[in-house]
């Protein structure tokens, strides 16, 4: 599969280096609105300061956007207009109409669209989806859950640069820990039945005058697991000053804690000692997260499928919460 990159970020270092470490996919073409960016690429790459004379001359089967959040929409309306596959780094757009308006612009011209849900392809997720698929621990049924994201991106009054090209604290980590809930409440399965996760409350703090949509935002849903109800909290959050990113899972018989930032699991089942798991490898966690994504993409791009559902039902729940 050949790709090509739009938005040569921060985030497209970590998705060039995923590149190299993935069979079947191959770096074609890229495209910044900044020239300066082309360095960054390798020799084999061809740099393109124009997007339509990209989109008219690229070979390429895909288009990976990596540019600010707030441009998703009109850029990948953009490659979607040229009949041409889009592929949208996480969240898709940032409202309800948006995402509608994408989803029937690709569907009109029959073209998948995918979104790059990275975190939930976290090392430790895996992990944890292969121990439950196993029946490795006798934990029970899934009773609750609670997912925090948060990072430093609110000091001193101030946004700081990392919260640059970033939505807002919710539409930015909401996306993530949902697409990671949806990979661990149906261990059996990278899609997730609308019925089995559920908009209870949504809370949201925003500034006036700071350019982002929310420095924190906290959502409540219903799950069904097991045909049983159970209830769960995300919390994501710019103003806490760190970078702390943890779900846990209580089940029955004990709880699951992974983090995100850290790549490892802790299991306390009650009446036995705690278990610590670290996953890190030598590679940073965001080259892990887009390894695979691309798994995902090459084994969905041969089978002609897309993740337009889960795209739906993730952002459906992600922008209730904003609306609640
Ligand atoms: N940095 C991270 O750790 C991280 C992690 C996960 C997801 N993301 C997401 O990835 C996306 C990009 O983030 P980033 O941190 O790489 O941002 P960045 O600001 O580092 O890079 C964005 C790049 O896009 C270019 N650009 C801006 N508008 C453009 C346009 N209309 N057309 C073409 N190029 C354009 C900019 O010149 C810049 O090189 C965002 O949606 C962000 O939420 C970032």
């Amino acid at each position: 599969m050949r790709i090509a990159l739009i938005g040569i970020g921060k985030i497209a270092n970590y998705q060039m280096q995923a590149i190299t470490h993935t069979e079947g996919i191959q770096l074609v073409d890229a495209h910044d609105l900044d020239p300066v960016k082309a360095e960054e690429l390798p020799g084999s790459v061809t740099f393109y300061d124009n997007l339509d004379i990209l989109l008219k001359r690229s070979k390429a089967d895909a288009f990976l956007i990596s540019t600010p959040t707030n441009s998703h929409f009109e850029v990948a309306m953009k490659v979607i207009e040229a009949d041409r596959v889009a592929i949208v780094e996480k969240p898709l757009c940032t409202n309800q109409e948006q995402m509608d308006a994408l989803m029937t612009a690709a569907r009109t011209r029959k073209l998948p669209l995918y979104t790059a849900f990275h975190p939930s392809y976290g090392r430790e997720v895996d992990w944890w989806r292969e121990q439950r698929e196993a029946q490795n621990f006798d934990v029970g049924r899934l009773i609750g859950f609670e997912s925090c994201f948060a990072d430093p991106y609110f000091m001193d009054g101030k946004l700081t640069l990392g919260a640059v090209g970033k939505a807002g604290a919710w539409i930015d980590s909401g996306a993530s820990s949902l697409s990671i809930l949806a990979r661990l409440i149906n261990p059996g399965s990278c899609l997730i039945d609308p019925d089995t996760l559920a908009l209870v409350d949504g809370r949201m703090t925003a500034i006036p005058d700071l350019k982002c949509a929310q420095v924190q935002g906290l959502g409540i849903y219903r799950f069904k697991a097991g045909g049983h109800n159970g209830y769960g909290m995300v919390d994501t959050n710019w103003t806490l000053g760190k970078n702390y990113k943890t779900t846990r899972l209580w089940y029955e018989n004990g709880v699951i804690e992974l983090d995100h930032a850290k790549e490892y699991g802790r299991l306390r089942l009650a009446g036995q000692e705690e278990l610590v798991f670290n996953l890190a490898t030598d590679k940073p966690r965001l080259v892990n997260h887009y390894c695979g994504v691309f798994a995902n993409l090459t084994e969905m791009h041969a089978q002609g499928e897309d993740n337009k559902e889960l795209t739906e039902v993730l952002h459906r729940l992600l922008f209730a919460a904003m609306r609640s």
